[in-house]
């Protein structure tokens, strides 16, 4: 389908040095030693390049870095006066219908950047942050959130970036966790025309826990509510520091950031990444998965509150030496053509997103692009969950023209970069399939006996040693947790994924979602159990179930069984139960449909059975009934879903 003729790739060289696969599975180790070599800067080499202890394991031994030296000085005559972040803020300076509108899009060189950066961590040193304290960062899409990271990572602080979005109890269980003494925040920031006030959330969240300072950049120029014994203006802070700040020489295993994500429970995982492995595969994935080039323009469109913006939207570009572009809106905000705006006005070339927002975009029809110029695309990826064939295509035709490849990419915030993915001009391609592992990566697919699943048949997705460089080293203050979800299932030295999945004859992987308690809403990681803490937290909730249930845009929605402890009027339970998802998680968790149900299926030792539920949406077979203690219920429920 995709004929050859048209497509900007391969390319020769490509081709040539791509030719790495069998070199890279003869020896993954040395593999991964030569892309270390040649992409990230060293201060001290390693000794000893792999050492496995499992369910632990280590890369890179004894290396020193800090990785902002490779950003930064290792190239820094060349890059300085090159453009490193665009970023195009969210309200339209030119229309008449945004009086506060002078906002305009900033470009930062590399230069400038580093100045940038030196000042601020200068600053958080003043206020006595040392290497190996924990900062929280909950900012907006500003540049100044590149510069909160990259600053921490200059004096070895460990950032904990929370997604502006989150509530301030979702704020709030993050930063007891790490135990952070500082608060990187902004007064408020745009979102579909609306001024939404970060400040207020920010001080909700800081309530009892270790903050003792909090950093407000000022966006929004929204009223804010001021403390002085607490609150420093970011701008009145760096002001009269320098603009050098010598690198913290990290080694290689130190812990570099923390984020969090959902799992099987209620409670979000602080997942850990380290210096010097999370560089290697950083820096060498985005070259070889977006073959990166000096002139390229990449836009990846993940807010850094999630590991893709962490990874593709601010590390693997910066390492690259390439521009990366940030955009703080909603994508389809004032008119679905904003995204087809940005990629025109700033010459893209990589445009990287989530099959939900193709879907949304999809859904307008495709004139809309079709006014624009996209032809400086040349290159479009996919990540965080299934790509089907529809949306692929879609993308293919109207966003890549037909010409551009596209790079569907699977890994998790767990694996810290992309493990699974076809490089570009190699293929091969077929859509709703992944690909390939990324040279040096041993997968497999497992049944449940842990035997290797034959061609097309659905098995559980694994990593196997010498795993990867980036993947994280542990769950923040939780070994148990770290063995029991990841190195359990299969042994402790088989990284179990969580994803089920299956191979075709060219072994291409297709990934078919999660087989535990995860759901991905609109490529956002939520867990069932964190949704049914939250509901559960309302007094006249006796109890609850969330399932996902397939959505056209959105890949899964969350829908919620609420069983009351006395009937109560439907119009005032259910804006209350949307409320208080609003405040213990965020805006992107609320549910699709809440029924009110007598009763739960429950089996006869009463664990609820949350599959039955589920399958009531997708159209399959309920299955057997007969070992519920109360089968009667799935009927009436079957009655109250059923349109
Ligand atoms: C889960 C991880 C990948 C970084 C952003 C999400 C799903 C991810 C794909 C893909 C099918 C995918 C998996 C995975 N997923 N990429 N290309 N095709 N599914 O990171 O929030 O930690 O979520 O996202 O289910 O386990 P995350």
């Amino acid at each position: 389908m995709i004929r050859k003729g048209n497509l900007y790739y391969p390319t020769k060289e490509f081709q040539k040095a791509a030719q790495l696969y069998d070199k890279a599975a003869e020896n993954p180790i040395k593999f991964w030693e030569d892309l270390a070599n040649k992409g990230i800067l060293w201060r001290k080499k390693w000794q000893k390049t792999f050492v496995h202890k499992p369910p632990y394991f280590k890369w890179f031994l004894g290396g020193k870095l800090n990785i902002t030296e490779t950003i930064f000085e290792s190239n820094l005559v060349a890059l300085k006066n090159k453009v490193a972040l665009i970023w195009e803020p969210e309200p339209l300076t030119e229309s008449p219908e945004y009086p506060r509108g002078k906002e305009k899009s900033r470009k930062i060189t590399y230069g400038e950047l580093f100045s940038a950066v030196c000042r601020f961590a200068n600053a958080l040193k003043k206020l006595g942050v040392k290497k190996g304290d924990r900062v929280g960062i909950y900012l907006p899409m500003i540049p100044e959130v590149v510069i909160a990271m990259l600053a921490c990572a200059r004096i070895g602080a460990i950032h904990c970036v929370v997604f502006s979005a989150f509530s301030p109890q979702a704020l709030k269980a993050r930063l007891e966790d790490t135990g952070a003494k500082i608060l990187i925040t902004a007064d408020g920031y745009f979102r579909r025309g609306q001024v939404i006030d970060l400040k207020t959330n920010a001080d909700e969240g800081v309530k009892k826990t270790k903050v003792k300072k909090i950093i407000i950049v000022k966006r929004a120029n929204n009223e804010i509510p001021w403390n002085k014994k607490t609150d420093i203006w970011y701008e009145s802070l760096v002001k009269n520091q320098t603009k050098s700040c010598p690198a913290q020489i990290m080694d290689s295993e130190d812990p570099f950031f923390i984020l969090y994500t959902s799992g099987s429970t209620g409670k979000p995982k602080g997942v850990l990444h380290t210096c010097g492995g999370y560089a290697v595969q950083t820096q060498a994935t985005g070259k070889w998965i977006f073959d990166f080039q000096p002139n390229d323009v990449f836009w990846c469109t993940a807010d850094v509150g999630w590991v893709t913006g962490h990874t593709y939207g601010v590390y693997s570009p910066l390492l690259n030496g390439i521009t990366s572009l940030m955009f703080e809106g909603a994508p389809d905000w004032p008119t679905p053509s904003r995204w087809c705006q940005i990629i025109e006005k700033y010459r893209v070339t990589i445009l990287y997103t989530a099959p939900t927002a193709i879907r949304m975009f999809a859904k307008y029809g495709e004139d809309f692009v079709k006014k624009h110029d996209l032809s400086s695309l040349r290159l479009l990826g996919s990540v965080g969950e299934p790509i089907d064939e529809t949306a692929w295509l879609w993308y293919f035709q109207n966003v890549g023209k037909s010409k551009c490849p596209i790079v569907d990419t699977w890994w998790q915030t767990e694996t810290g970069g992309i493990l699974i993915t076809s490089l570009p001009g190699l293929g091969p391609f077929r859509p709703s399939y992944t690909g390939l592992p990324f040279p040096g990566i041993k997968t497999d697919i497992l049944d449940d006996r842990g035997r290797s699943c034959p061609v097309n048949k659905k098995g559980n997705l694994v990593i196997l040693p010498p795993f990867s460089p980036g993947l994280f080293r542990g769950i923040y203050k939780n070994p148990k947790k770290y063995r029991e979800t990841y190195w359990s299932q299969y042994g402790s030295k088989i990284y179990f994924t969580s994803d089920g999945a299956l191979r075709d004859k060219q072994d291409l992987i297709r990934i078919i979602g999660r087989v535990d308690d995860v759901i991905k809403v609109a490529g956002h990681r939520l867990s069932t159990g964190e949704l049914e803490n939250a509901v559960n937290k309302h007094s006249s909730v006796s109890e609850c179930a969330v399932v996902g249930i397939p959505d056209k845009i959105k890949g899964e929605v969350p829908v919620i069984f609420i069983v009351l402890k006395k009937t109560q009027p439907e119009e005032k339970i259910k804006p209350e139960i949307i409320g208080q998802i609003k405040k213990e998680i965020g805006p992107i968790a609320l549910p699709k449909e809440i029924y009110l149900v007598e009763d739960l299926p429950k089996t006869r030792s009463g664990k609820i059975m949350r599959r039955i539920l589920k399958r009531l949406f997708t159209g399959e077979e309920l299955g057997d009934l007969s070992t519920l203690s109360n089968p009667e219920i799935v009927e009436k429920i079957k009655k109250m879903t059923t349109p």
